[in-house]
């Protein structure tokens, strides 16, 4: 039998290995990207409710209204503008998937797509799956992972059709400026160009930082699909739920896929949020995550581990190892699970090809006492 791999990726997870082999050793988890604390209780009822109430049927395929509703009303009133409504909102299975189905309705085979490395490691699997070519741009550690103009413009060719972007972005928590906005705008020009933008940490933001969603950048009308998870924003992972915003148009093109690729999303899930969203605080996963982020840093500084940029969003922060040891970063992320019980994530990760870049990553989406516990044990080497 003929079975063609679909895609170059790696077929072993290292997030999922990771958090076996810290389970198996008993080390204190700050690998996966999930939060180890409880959620708020009132989402917790809601849910329930739902599932009591009836909302147990196919929801309509763009997503329930009211959520579609309420999410316009906070995007609109957060970025103090009229763009959103029901009909540029749908709502979907997640942010892998939206990126998945995003790219099935946008590209044709043989298109190229350009992203930046390191990157969450669906983008490459998803552009293969899909036919598409992938250009990757390698930003380097040596400049802390700045987005590097020259090399993107030089990615851009007659046959680009897309470009994926992150921000806040997993892993190096960097958040994308105006600035930076203004210049994909000029490399895009009047080019046939999508930009899928990832912002699944949009409302995970740090010392008064601002977000700038893609799908209200004016230069880009009409070429943004900006994308988004309640996973982060809720601590619900396991729900796997978030929503796509992008033009009439896009949206239009979007749900025709969506449409016969799963048809509607978990039902209850989508009245419990779409209640939620009527309650919470916005700034509240910001507050908590801001403080964690905090107490890792400060915990970590007497450690041997050297912080590279602080994190501006998301919920990771990266540190270079190279002080301690000379082993590449996977087997060093196993080596210190093992010995010093504590998980972390290679950065090779985030690349096709593994790096000589000595840096792990540390999630701070961790119960405070053990982010101390685990900086306890890393200044311990
Ligand atoms: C940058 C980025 N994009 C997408 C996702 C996936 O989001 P979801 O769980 O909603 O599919 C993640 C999850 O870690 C992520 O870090």
């Amino acid at each position: 039998m003929d079975l063609k791999p679909k895609h170059s990726a790696s077929s072993l997870n290292i997030f999922s290995i990771m958090t076996s082999l810290a389970k198996k050793e008993n080390a204190w988890n700050l690998s996966q990207g999930l939060p180890d604390y409880p959620i708020a209780p009132e989402l917790a009822d809601l849910l329930k409710e739902a599932v009591v109430e009836g909302y147990n049927q196919y929801p309509p395929m763009p997503g329930l209204k009211a959520l579609r509703k309420n999410i316009s009303i906070e995007l609109n009133k957060k970025y103090q503008t009229d763009f959103c409504n029901t009909d540029v909102v749908t709502i979907t299975p997640g942010a892998t998937y939206s990126i998945f189905t995003a790219l099935t309705s946008l590209i044709n085979r043989g298109e190229e797509v350009i992203y930046l490395e390191p990157a969450f490691d669906c983008y490459l699997p998803a552009i293969e799956i899909n036919g598409g070519v992938p250009v990757k741009v390698t930003l380097s550690a040596v400049d802390n992972f700045a987005l590097d103009w020259q090399k993107i413009k030089e990615a851009i060719s007659e046959k680009t059709k897309a470009i994926l972007i992150n921000t806040p972005h997993n892993p190096t928590g960097y958040i994308w400026t105006q600035e930076d906005w203004r210049q994909l705008a000029l490399l895009i020009g009047e080019k046939d160009i999508f930009v899928l933008s990832d912002e699944v940490y949009d409302n995970i933001i740090f010392d008064g930082k601002k977000h700038n969603p893609g799908f209200l950048q004016p230069s880009l009308e009409g070429k943004v699909v900006s994308l988004y998870s309640f996973g982060k924003t809720f601590h619900i992972t396991g729900w796997k739920i978030g929503y796509v915003v992008a033009s009439e148009a896009l949206t239009s093109a979007f749900r025709s896929v969506h449409q016969y690729l799963t048809f509607s999303v978990n039902s209850p899930a989508q009245y419990a949020l779409a209640r939620y969203l009527e309650m919470y605080n916005p700034l509240e996963a910001a507050y908590m995550l801001q403080k964690k982020r905090d107490l890792l840093i400060d915990e970590l500084k007497k450690s041997r581990l050297t912080k590279l940029d602080t994190s501006e969003g998301s919920y990771f922060q990266l540190y270079d190892y190279s002080a301690i040891s000379n082993l590449p970063d996977t087997d060093f992320a196993k080596w210190l699970t093992t010995e010093y019980k504590v998980a972390t994530i290679p950065l090779s990760a985030f690349f096709r090809f593994p790096q000589n870049d000595k840096i792990v990553r540390l999630c701070f989406a961790k119960r405070d006492e053990v982010l101390i516990k685990a900086a306890e044990q890393l200044r311990k080497i």
